[in-house]
């Protein structure tokens, strides 16, 4: 189900598990951390753990796509310093108000509608075909992963420019932005909602079995502009860990998980993965 949770206790827990099984000591600070921000030597150091990896996984967030103009969520514009989840992202608020919940997601299709996949997309679709075993896991709805030619993708949140409809459940692709009427409605009459996955609500049937799969298959989690608070996504990362993987994470900033992964890149996505791949 999806969830913010209050990753410092989760995330200590994971930490001390983890640094346990090192026979770490986490109190003793940072002297664990193996590169951080973007060193030489980190860049390059990931760059060779990629090269060398035959099964790689990608976890993507809404950072992945700040550099095509669309606003992140927990970012200094990040679209919850407005707008609360609890009121538009909710089966609740929709049940309590579906076109209010409308204009918002049609404002987001046409704000998404303007952005083109930037050099980062591309760069993990090139990614993609150098790796025999690749999978890229997206909480992106925004369908830039797509537009930018990735194959192998599991949408965790699903996908903005798809419908269902609440009485007959069925589900299409819609591309309209702006929607000529809202709310919009299916062929046999019923309340269409968007074909996203909402706070509280599971995620797609084995969408989650899929990615902890690729996961636990992989040399390497590349870990790209994920706030990493949302789970079961940010479970992800620890899971990597655990499972023997390097992490390589591409962040603007540190996340609860920086002092986990292997390598943390600080710095733009669409400036360090073309350096990276
Ligand atoms: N390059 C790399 N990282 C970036 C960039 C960039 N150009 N711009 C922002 N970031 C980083 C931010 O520092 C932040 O850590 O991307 C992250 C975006 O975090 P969030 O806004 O929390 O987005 P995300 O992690 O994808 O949110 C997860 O929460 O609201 C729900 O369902 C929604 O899928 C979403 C989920």
């Amino acid at each position: 189900m999806l969830s913010i949770v209050n990753e410092d206790k989760r995330t200590i827990a994971v930490r001390y598990r983890i640094c346990a099984a090192r026979g770490l000591d986490l109190r003793s600070g940072e002297k664990h951390r193996i590169c951080v921000t973007l060193k030489p030597m980190g860049l390059e150091q990931a760059r060779e753990w990629l090269q060398e990896a035959k099964a790689v996984a990608v976890l993507t967030g809404a950072g992945i796509s700040a550099e095509s103009g669309i606003p992140t969520f927990r970012g200094s514009d990040g679209l919850w310093k407005d707008y609360k989840p609890e009121d538009l992202a909710t089966p609740e608020a929709f049940a309590r108000n579906p076109r209010l919940v409308w204009e918002w997601y049609d404002w987001r299709r046409q704000t998404i509608k303007q952005g083109k996949p930037n050099a980062g997309h591309a760069a993990l679709v090139r990614l993609e075909i150098q790796k025999p075993n690749f999978t890229l896991i997206t909480q992106n709805v925004d369908g830039l992963h797509d537009l930018a030619g990735s194959g192998r993708i599991l949408k965790l949140h699903g996908d903005i420019w798809r419908m269902r409809c609440l009485s007959c459940g069925s589900d299409w692709p819609d591309r309209r932005a702006p929607l000529p009427k809202l709310p919009p409605h299916c062929g046999c009459g019923g309340l269409a909602r968007p074909g996203v996955v909402w706070f509280g609500e599971p995620l797609p049937g084995g969408m989650m079995q899929e990615a902890e799969h690729a996961v636990l298959e992989s040399q390497v989690l590349l870990v790209v502009g994920t706030s990493a608070q949302v789970y079961p996504a940010a479970g992800l990362i620890p899971l990597a860990k655990q499972a023997g993987a390097r992490v390589i994470q591409v962040n603007l900033e540190t996340t609860p998980f920086s002092n986990l992964v292997d390598c943390a890149l600080e710095g733009r996505a669409g400036e360090i993965l073309p350096q990276l791949i």
